[in-house]
């Protein structure tokens, strides 16, 4: 079968691979559609460009293309930053196919977009970072509540005995009494770091409601000395979630924004509080249609460099009286939440970022 030109060139434009054609003098001579949404230019105003003026920094690459064109060696790039004249930096995989012709050759350039691809691999790391977590923690706190109900029982039982024998010296039942205290906060420390051990009940939930609710604990916390701004898009659909839970996992974020800038006596102490809808979100390996994401941002010092990879673990805390389960506990509770916690921290700029899925826009991936 002859294949005209025409349908080439259309198929060529269909094609999801971003493609350009370059002449001999590197000039464009085709770009198809996909090329043209990559690199946010217009097919007409870049034919006959050269190369280097649609693509800023793929210079170092010029002689390599030249090279191609002299030996006829196709090559393949793993992993290049482009710059593109017009829109932001991105990360592709590309390939050059030199395409020998008696009038003219011409190199055949086949970019494979990578962000996307790292960004998966970023939030599959994520999960599974978090999912080691919690069952890390299920686990140790098992272990820690094992025998704490023996303790707590000898403790009584010695009290007993005790306030039977020794009537006369009851200062002898503080030392009993601070056994079963302590046994009874880390047994409550436990059941923290265990979780709730029933499914979760979801109802529909507004999360602006759930924000309010942070807010106004906050502002109760804060005292006046925090300016807390909140940004919300009134459009984002009710999700299906646990209210009361959420407000928890929330506000374990908002505190510790909180308290960071407390700690550190920030001039001119801010928290912001803002929502919006993202689309085509990869949690884990379900690709969600449109999530939820909150973001809670603060102007305080930033997570310390050391906690950076560590802060969703528990018992991992900057703080004299801290438990480092915040995090933990919040994690947890938005992983119930088929969700996801993100967070970016430099001096001056820290924000978590929440992802939760709005519901039946779910799709495999
Ligand atoms: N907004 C923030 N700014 C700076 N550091 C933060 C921020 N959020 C979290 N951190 C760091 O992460 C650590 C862990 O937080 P997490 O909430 O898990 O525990 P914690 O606040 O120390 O104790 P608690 O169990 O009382 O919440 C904190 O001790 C702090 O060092
Ligand atoms: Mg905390």
């Amino acid at each position: 079968m002859v294949v005209s030109s025409v349908l080439i060139q259309q198929l060529l434009s269909h094609q999801t691979t971003a493609i350009l054609l370059l002449n001999e003098h590197l000039q464009v001579r085709f770009i198809n559609s996909a090329a043209e949404d990559m690199l946010s230019v217009s097919g007409n105003r870049v034919i006959d460009l050269p190369l280097q003026q649609v693509i800023e920094n793929f210079n170092p690459t010029i002689s390599e293309l030249g090279d191609a064109l002299l030996s006829n060696q196709p090559y393949t790039k793993r992993e290049a930053l482009l710059k593109p004249s017009h829109g932001n930096s991105i990360t592709v995989n590309y390939t050059v196919t030199p395409i020998p012709d008696e009038t003219e050759s011409h190199l055949l350039i086949e970019f494979f977009t990578m962000d996307r691809w790292l960004q998966i691999s970023r939030e599959e790391n994520l999960m599974w970072q978090q999912q080691t977590s919690k069952m890390l923690t299920r686990g140790f706190a098992h272990e820690i509540k094992n025998p704490l109900g023996g303790i707590r029982g000898a403790a009584q039982l010695l009290a007993m005995e005790l306030q039977q024998k020794h009537l006369a010296d009851p200062s002898l039942n503080e030392y009993t009494d601070i056994i079963i205290g302590e046994v009874d906060r880390l047994s409550q420390l436990a059941d923290q770091m265990m979780g709730p051990n029933k499914p979760l009940q979801f109802c529909v939930v507004n999360i602006h409601e759930v924000l309010e609710r942070v807010h106004q604990l906050l502002a109760s916390e804060s005292q006046g000395n925090i300016t807390i701004e909140r940004d919300y898009d009134p459009s984002i659909p009710e999700i299906q979630g646990n209210k009361e839970q959420l407000i928890q996992a929330l506000l374990n974020i908002a505190l510790n924004a909180q308290q960071a800038l407390a700690d550190a006596n920030t001039p001119d102490a801010h928290i912001s509080i803002r929502t919006r809808t993202e689309r085509q979100i990869t949690i884990g390996n379900q690709r969600h249609r449109v999530v939820c994401r909150v973001d809670i941002r603060d102007n305080g010092p930033g997570i310390p460099t050391a906690l950076h990879d560590t802060i969703f673990y528990p018992m991992v805390s900057s703080k004299a009286r801290g438990t480092g389960l915040g995090l933990t506990i919040a994690q947890h509770i938005v992983n119930q939440h088929q969700g996801l916690i993100e967070q970016h921290s430099i001096p001056g700029n820290t924000c978590f970022t929440i992802y939760i899925p709005l519901p039946s826009q779910r799709e495999s991936s």
